[in-house]
């Protein structure tokens, strides 16, 4: 038996992807990476915006033609946020495509319920259709069932180590679906945390990814003395681990024990991803961020001043509901007065359940959001590439995460502070650290030349 997966949305996501294959492959299953040749297709999917959200649909449809032209019939499973938020409705939104569902918390039924809709269809006399049972549906109520313990992962990634710290979020962001599809904030065990960071080390993984929604809001559950600051020192001390990397952390939350933490362990990368989603205090006032522009702009001096090597990224919303051209030229203004290294900038869409969808009218046109997204995107991809022409002539230490093959192998990896480096090498360097030299600034990574051998 194949299975087929593929992943949407943020790095938790993609970690509980890992756990879902690992679950998989225990339970007999083999990964394949054609959809065409898999007897269970699973779709782990995002629901942070509608666009996300469309692209389950389009990918159900896709595999019913398949299913047309290759008269195979897979198992077909959503799991994820969408999964989490509609349940059995995408049994029956998808027309008989989707045969089981599986909510955010409850991953490990993945294989059982897999086997059950098998079990419980039958081969079609001709075509190879089967005569499909009701879907089969699980969805745990967040706030009742936790998911951890994570139980089995099959690591996708060589290179890298996603470790979930939190699950949840107890802010609600008006805009903001992740408390209602991951649920509240549930901290996971420091014993956990670092068996699971001294397990990627011994496979080989020089880079941990902590992940949490707020991921510096820890609070070890079993270790008064340990928040987010102490945690990082103790990954720091696991041998093995070169690197440590955290997404995302919350502005409020970013303590100067925090900052002066990434200042002064060397292995924690001097990057900091700060969501910010709008340049107007008045807009975050709306979005229930619990942060001003006056405090985001203070707290990034504050950075500044203590690492002055580091880069900087952000996530921001145009469009929100009621804001205006003004509150527009503010996030504009932000933009430019941080610089920062790179955005994820989206148009406000209403999601279910939220506080924004509920109360307050989508009221920014379409038109309009675009207008205002094009408009930040330029002014953002400007400052980028003038940050990038100025690494031009630097040597940075590049992890190398990842191989192709154009006309000579290709090597890309990231710089301490988060920038994508490409440049020539053999495959065997994927997992060394390279020190580069940049050579040539593209508008969203720069290239180069090794400047001496990998360690
Ligand atoms: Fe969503 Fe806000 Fe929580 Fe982030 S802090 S996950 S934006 S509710
Ligand atoms: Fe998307 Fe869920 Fe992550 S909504 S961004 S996959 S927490």
């Amino acid at each position: 038996m194949k299975y087929f997966l593929e992943t949407y949305g943020c790095q938790m996501n993609v970690h509980d992807a890992e756990r879902m294959a690992g679950l998989l492959e225990q339970s007999g299953y083999d990964r394949t990476d054609a959809a065409a040749d898999a007897d269970l297709v699973v779709i782990n999917t995002c629901s942070v915006r509608e666009r996300a959200e469309e692209k389950l649909y389009t990918r159900l449809g896709e595999i019913k033609e398949m299913g047309r032209e290759t008269g195979r019939d897979p198992i077909v499973a959503v799991t994820g946020c969408v999964a989490q938020q509609e349940g059995e409705k995408l049994v029956k939104r998808s027309a008989g495509v989707v045969d089981v569902v599986v909510g955010t918390q409850q991953v490990k039924l993945l294989p059982m319920l897999a086997q059950r809709a098998l079990a419980l269809s039958e081969p079609a006399a001709a075509g190879g259709r089967r005569r499909r049972v009701e879907g089969l549906t699980a969805i745990a109520n967040p706030y009742e069932e936790p998911s951890f313990p994570l139980g089995v992962v099959r690591r996708g990634d060589p290179v890298r180590a996603y470790v979930t710290i939190i699950e949840g979020c107890n802010d609600f962001c008006a805009f903001c679906v992740v408390p209602y599809t991951r649920g509240h904030e549930r901290m996971r065990a420091k014993a956990e945390i670092l068996a699971d960071a001294r397990e990627a080390a011994a496979s080989g993984r020089r880079e941990v990814q902590l992940l949490g929604q707020i991921v510096n809001h820890y609070q070890a559950p079993d270790d008064p003395a340990c928040d987010f600051p102490a945690l990082l020192e103790a990954v720091h001390e696991i041998p093995g681990i070169d690197r440590i990397r955290f997404a995302s952390p919350h502005p409020r939350h970013t303590s100067d024990r925090l900052i002066a933490a990434v200042r002064d362990l060397p292995k924690v990368c001097k990057h900091l991803h700060l969501p910010v989603q709008s340049g107007s205090s008045r807009i975050l006032g709306l979005m229930r961020r619990r942060h001003t522009r006056e405090a985001y702009l203070d707290l990034v001096a504050r950075i500044r001043a203590a690492i002055p090597n580091v880069q900087l990224s952000t996530d921001m919303i145009v469009g929100f509901p009621g804001e205006t051209e003004a509150d527009f030229e503010e996030t504009l203004s932000l933009t430019a007065a941080v610089g920062y290294h790179s955005m994820f900038s989206f148009k406000y869409s209403e999601r279910p359940n939220t506080l924004a969808s509920k109360r307050m009218p989508d009221e920014v046109g379409e038109s309009e959001k675009t207008r205002r997204i094009v408009a930040l995107q330029v002014l953002q991809r400007s400052i980028q590439s003038d940050l990038f022409q100025r690494s031009i002539g630097e040597t940075r230490e590049v992890l190398v995460d990842a191989t192709s093959r154009r006309r000579e192998w290709e090597l890309t990896g990231r710089t301490s502070g988060n920038t994508v480096v490409n440049f020539p090498g053999p495959p065997e360097w994927l997992g060394r650290m390279v020190a580069v030299r940049i050579e040539r600034a593209g508008p969203n990574s720069v290239w180069g030349q090794p400047a001496g051998p990998p360690v």
